[in-house]
């Protein structure tokens, strides 16, 4: 799993106890996961579908990093399975594990529509060589 993303825990990111806010985190996540299941289904019309037990384990203060890493582990005929870590690079401990996040693919009516995709679309074939090397 690559932990592409990094956020740093700013003050409006916090709960009345001074830590990181369990809502900003989800949205983080869910917005990465998001575009995680955009980029490999090759669709912008994707939808959030099931997200299973989310457990809190560690606390995140202010101006600590968090790192998140989402990976695909089911390609469906219309869904995608992702699963997701998060963890504070700070005090290296693992914040959270999400183990199932389900995306649906949608067609311009907005109903589930076959992605095609069958495996991981890795960042070195999504674009010619010359557009990494720049
Ligand atoms: C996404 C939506 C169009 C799917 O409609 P649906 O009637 O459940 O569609 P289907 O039954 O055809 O299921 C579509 C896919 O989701 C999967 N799925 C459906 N319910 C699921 C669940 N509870 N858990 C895991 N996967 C599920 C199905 O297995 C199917 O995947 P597959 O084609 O790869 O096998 C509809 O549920 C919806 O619009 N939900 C709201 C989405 C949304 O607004 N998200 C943002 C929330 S704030």
């Amino acid at each position: 799993m690559n932990f592409h993303t990094r956020k740093w825990v700013k003050p409006e990111d916090l709960n009345p106890n001074g830590t990181l806010f369990g809502g900003s985190l989800l949205r983080w996540i869910d917005e990465e996961a998001a575009i995680y299941a955009i980029v490999q289904l090759g669709n912008q019309r994707v939808v959030t579908k099931y997200i299973s037990e989310i457990n809190f384990v560690s606390a995140s203060r202010q101006g600590d990093i968090i790192e998140l890493g989402i990976t695909a582990t089911e390609f469906g005929r219309t869904s995608i399975t992702l699963t997701c870590q998060v963890r504070n690079k700070i005090t290296r401990k693992s914040i959270l594990t999400v183990e199932k996040m389900v995306f649906v693919n949608l067609g311009e009516d907005g109903l589930p529509a076959p992605h095609g995709k069958t495996e991981i679309t890795y960042v070195k074939d999504q674009f010619k060589e010359d557009v990494i090397n720049e």
